[in-house]
């Protein structure tokens, strides 16, 4: 079953390009109408009209994966969104707002906390006047999942079953449901030209052969990176705009199958405490990919490196100053920046997978861990 991989967890990872092509093949056409989007994720017109504003709730990796939602719906769609934990939210919803979609994400469908708080906001909406009725959407990869039955519209993930309990490919097969959404969204409202959109679904088209890329460059390296931070007690990542949440979610990768503690911050929130970490002993992982803040994550990093602590780039290939500055590199695809957390993520599986490897754990069930939550 593991096809020749030592863990679920690895095999998973390689599958990622597949994963992007199935999305590819089901979500995206080449629309030659000018009227209509070139993206059809088969949802209700009802979720659509005079929309205003988005909420998402998720846990875990989903979450992570809901925050770069957020950057892609304000940043290209320019509808306001709202990111929350499902377990904080279902205790203290935001206020109700007219014409809000709300989104669950989860890849199993059955997180208790996000289908609470995806049920508590059906129930309070109940009877309301017509802007404040429930308009609910779901992403997961399990549409025939308790998710599925609760919520009519639904975006399927089509990543396959995961067996590893560290979500991986259903982790990028999210992103790709919120860039379908965010791109669809932002063709019906035209807050972006045509054009543009075409560029960026050709970008997402090469996608899966980076991805192939970048895994046939990380091997080698990551397995060398773990074989020297096997013994590290801690680990710092940093990321800034779209790849600040690929930072949480290296972080997470590593806690939760390595048991090495690890800390994703904004990099600009570094000085504002956690800098008081940094020394000899504490490496720092910084996603640094050319676009609108890389200057600010390079500068970011240097102020990292120059409290001595061993400095790792995610960044892509060419880049000459990136790799001077590094100590180490885990280079991905020159990309362009709205695309890159789709390849950033990669290396950080890895790094997280080997490290756990290397330290002889169970990489697919780790401690205390189980695949789907559902109860509170
Ligand atoms: C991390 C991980 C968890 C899940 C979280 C939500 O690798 O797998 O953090 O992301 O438990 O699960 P779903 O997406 O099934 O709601």
């Amino acid at each position: 079953e593991k096809q020749g991989f030592k863990h679920f967890m690895l095999k998973e990872i390689y599958e990622q390009p597949g994963v992007v092509r199935a999305n590819l093949e089901a979500y995206f056409h080449n629309s030659s109408d000018n009227n209509q989007s070139p993206v059809n994720l088969g949802l209700s017109e009802s979720i659509y009209a005079d929309l205003e504003q988005i909420h998402i709730v998720a846990c875990g990796t989903s979450w992570h994966a809901a925050l770069v939602g957020k950057y892609l719906l304000e940043q290209l769609a320019e509808i306001p969104a709202q990111v929350h934990y499902a377990s904080e939210y279902r205790y203290a919803p935001s206020p109700l707002t007219p014409n809000t979609l709300i989104i669950g994400v989860t890849q199993s469908g059955e997180t208790a906390d996000t289908l609470a708080a995806l049920a508590m906001e059906k129930e309070r909406r109940q009877g309301q006047e017509a802007k404040y009725q429930a308009r609910l959407l779901g992403i997961t990869n399990r549409p025939e999942s308790s998710l599925g039955h609760m919520v009519t519209n639904i975006i399927s993930t089509l990543a396959g079953i995961e067996i590893g309990v560290a979500a991986t490919k259903t982790f990028i097969a999210q992103l790709m449901a919120f860039y379908a959404l965010a791109l669809d969204l932002a063709a019906r409202r035209q807050t972006i030209p045509k054009e543009t959109i075409e560029q960026i679904i050709n970008g997402l088209r090469r996608i899966p052969q980076e991805i192939e890329e970048t895994l046939a460059s990380q091997e080698r390296l990551t397995e060398h990176l773990a074989h020297e931070f096997a013994d590290t007690q801690d680990f710092i990542f940093l990321g800034r705009g779209i790849n600040f949440p690929i930072a949480l979610e290296g972080a997470l990768k590593l806690k939760e199958i390595s048991y090495i503690h690890a800390e994703g911050y904004p990099a600009g929130e570094m000085k504002h405490g956690p800098i008081a970490l940094l020394d000899a002993k504490v490496p720092v992982v910084a996603i640094a990919v050319p676009g609108s803040v890389y200057e600010k994550v390079i500068s970011n990093a240097q102020e990292a490196k120059a409290r001595d602590s061993r400095l790792i780039g995610v960044t892509p290939v060419k880049d000459g100053e990136a790799a001077e500055i590094f100590n180490d590199l885990l280079p991905v695809s020159s990309v362009d920046e709205l695309l890159s957390p789709i390849l950033t993520v990669v290396p950080l599986q890895l790094l997280a997978y080997h490290i756990a490897a290397r330290r002889g754990l169970d990489v697919d069930q780790p401690r205390n861990l189980a695949k789907s939550v559902t109860v509170e």
